[in-house]
């Protein structure tokens, strides 16, 4: 038996360099301002250059600021050289830039174009993410590649086909990507939450204020009397991203109070028969 004494360090990734694509706002936000207080060197790529310049400036040099289209590969290459020409190394990619579409519901009316850019920019941008970090990672044999999915790949509740198909193909993409780059000592992961009040969702779903728009989404929740926030996501990016998941790989972290386990069918039915 193990009796070493807890070691865990306050600052989970002293040392670590990240890089998180849609880190301007929301989930990638978040993320990118705990690994930086977890004394991570972080790299915020985005295409929303104000906002994700802005969040840098409220960091020190241990933050920097990217444009990087996802779906662009020569973004992509240039995001990863230009984090090993500043900071000599990339131990996290965090590739959680996405969109979604909401103004096609069924099938029988989704727009080509439509799909193809929401695949584009989850499914594809998670790819050239991958492969560019593995072209750094796999000669260091250590590395730490992280999605976001989302937990409507793990259930059906109507939400839009082609951001339900980009985010089923991102789990599968992290399970085959973990069994290749496992040899090389990579953890690939995939973090799935449930909905989250950013401005990816506002518009998208009832609610005008943030807060209207919580409440809805707590009540539509499993887990009741909580409300699922960017900040929730990160501690989950920063578990996975920290020797604390050392042996964790190939993994969808589910981050969703139970939602998409959760049938209440019969129990509605059951109620709506008294
Ligand atoms: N908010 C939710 O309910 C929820 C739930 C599950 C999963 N997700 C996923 O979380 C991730 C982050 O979304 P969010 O909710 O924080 O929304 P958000 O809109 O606040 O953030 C998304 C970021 O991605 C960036 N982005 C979009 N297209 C890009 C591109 N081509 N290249 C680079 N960056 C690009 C945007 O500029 C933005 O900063 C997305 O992958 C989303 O699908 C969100």
């Amino acid at each position: 038996m193990n009796t070493t004494a807890p070691t865990l360090s306050s600052k989970r990734l002293e040392g670590k360099v990240a890089i998180i694509t849609g880190a301007a706002s929301g989930i990638g936000e978040s993320t990118a301002r705990l690994f930086w207080a977890h004394g991570a060197k972080v790299v915020i790529a985005d295409v929303q250059d104000d906002l994700g310049r802005a969040i840098c400036q409220d960091l020190d040099d241990n933050a920097m600021y990217v444009h990087c289209d996802v779906t662009n590969e020569d973004d992509m290459r240039d995001l990863v050289d230009l984090t090993i020409e500043k900071y000599g190394k990339l131990d996290i990619m965090y590739n959680n830039a996405g969109v979604a579409d909401n103004t096609a519901k069924s099938i029988l009316t989704i727009e080509k174009s439509k799909l193809e850019r929401v695949l584009s920019v989850n499914l594809v941008g998670g790819f050239l993410g991958t492969k560019h970090a593995a072209r750094v990672m796999v000669p260091a044999r250590k590395g730490c590649i992280l999605f976001t999915g989302s937990a409507t790949a793990s259930i059906a509740c109507t939400t839009n086909h082609s951001y339900v198909a980009s985010k089923s193909g991102l789990t599968g993409l992290a399970q085959n990507v973990s069994a290749e780059l496992g040899q090389f000592g990579i953890r690939v992961n995939c973090i799935s939450p449930y909905a989250v009040a950013t401005n990816m969702v506002k518009g998208l779903l009832p609610g005008g204020s943030t807060e209207q728009l919580e409440a809805f989404l707590s009540n539509a929740g499993n887990l009741k009397g909580a409300v699922l926030r960017a900040d929730d996501v990160a501690r989950a990016a920063l578990f996975l991203a920290s020797d604390d998941a050392g042996y964790v790989s190939g993994l969808n972290l589910v981050v969703d109070g139970g939602f998409s386990v959760a049938n209440p069918s019969v129990a509605m039915a059951l109620k709506q028969s008294h």
